[in-house]
């Protein structure tokens, strides 16, 4: 079977004021029609950037991406995005948002009362329903995300591309987020490319782990096949040996063979850089969700490092 989506040898430079930068060199990935791929790496590696060039948002410098046999070079309605911080219009409400991405994809295919049933059904999918009037003003972040996501979904896209969807929200909501995701992900068996700093978020929803090696010049170092059985539960996991040792390959890999040190500083800051420990305390913060006993006893950034390869 021909793969649905596919980037071949994409390298990307950007031109900064210090000169050129390059951020992306030889980065080759075949994605198959369903598959969810999650993309993971340490701030400032290239994520954002592989997603955007996927996107047709950023130009690639060399290579590209061919899309179901046609080449990517300009945003288009079948690769719908979803951002950390929710795109939506604060004047619309939920419906209203939802409403003029399906008019944009479905003018003239769908009529009046198809699109209402269609925009509603989205919405319902991301139980959103009882809030579908509300402006985003009026809701918290995580339901703005599920508005984001209601969005892209009922553009039907080819591929659903994310960009740390749950990042910028609390343990809690994102594991009832992660959930509802895999919910739809069973109905409609989209194509998927999450990037995300959390690793058991990444074990937990994706087929295949895509890990990318640190900056400048980066590319993908390791590709993870997560062979667990769906429907897939965060409980029952949180005991199952095969899930902790793909976390642990995760960690190994972020930890041991991509580590970060001082001395080795990203070429450049961008706004959405975290310090490492971010990446971590967000796995801690994960797995209180995932697993009863939660960890607390990490003092600091090195400790909550030791103490993630410790436990991994
Ligand atoms: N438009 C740009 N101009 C210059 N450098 C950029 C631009 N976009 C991203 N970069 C640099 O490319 C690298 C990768 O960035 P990004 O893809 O945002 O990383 P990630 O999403 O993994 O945190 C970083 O060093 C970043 O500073
Ligand atoms: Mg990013």
């Amino acid at each position: 079977m021909n793969p649905l989506l596919e980037l071949t040898q994409v390298g990307i430079e950007f031109n900064t004021a210090k000169g050129s930068f390059r951020a992306l060199q030889n980065v080759d990935l075949k994605i198959h029609k369903g598959e969810y791929i999650s993309l993971i790496g340490h701030s400032g590696c290239g994520k954002s950037t592989v997603l955007n060039i996927v996107a047709g948002l950023l130009q690639a410098t060399e290579g590209g991406v061919v899309l179901n046999g046609k080449e990517v070079n300009e945003p288009g309605p079948e690769r719908a995005v979803v951002f950390q911080n929710h795109s939506l219009l604060p004047w619309l409400s939920a419906y209203e948002n939802v409403e003029l991405a399906v008019k944009q994809v479905f003018r003239g295919k769908k009529s009046k009362a198809e699109m209402k049933a269609w925009i509603e059904h989205n919405l319902e999918l991301v139980h959103m329903t009882h809030a579908m009037h509300k402006r985003p003003d009026e809701i918290s972040g995580g339901m703005k995300q599920r508005v984001g996501i209601a969005r892209a979904l009922a553009m039907e896209p080819q591929v659903l591309l994310m960009d740390e969807p749950f990042g910028a929200l609390d343990a809690l909501t994102r594991a009832h987020l992660q959930d509802s995701l895999m919910d739809i992900q069973k109905e409609l068996n989209n194509t998927v490319i999450m990037i995300t700093h959390d690793v058991d978020e990444a074990v937990l929803l994706s087929d295949r782990i895509v890990m990318m090696t640190n900056g400048p010049a980066a590319t993908i170092g390791e590709i993870l096949d997560i062979e667990l059985e769906r429907p897939r539960n965060r409980l029952q996991l949180a005991d199952d040996p095969r899930y902790n040792h793909y976390r642990h390959q995760v960690l190994s890999f972020l930890y041991e063979k991509q580590r970060k040190t001082d001395d080795n500083p990203p070429a450049t800051q961008t706004r959405d850089q975290a310090p490492d420990s971010t990446i971590i305390k967000e796995r801690h913060d994960t797995r209180a969700i995932n697993t009863p006993a939660r960890q607390a006893d990490a003092r600091g950034p090195e400790q909550e490092k030791l103490n993630a390869l410790k436990t991994a």
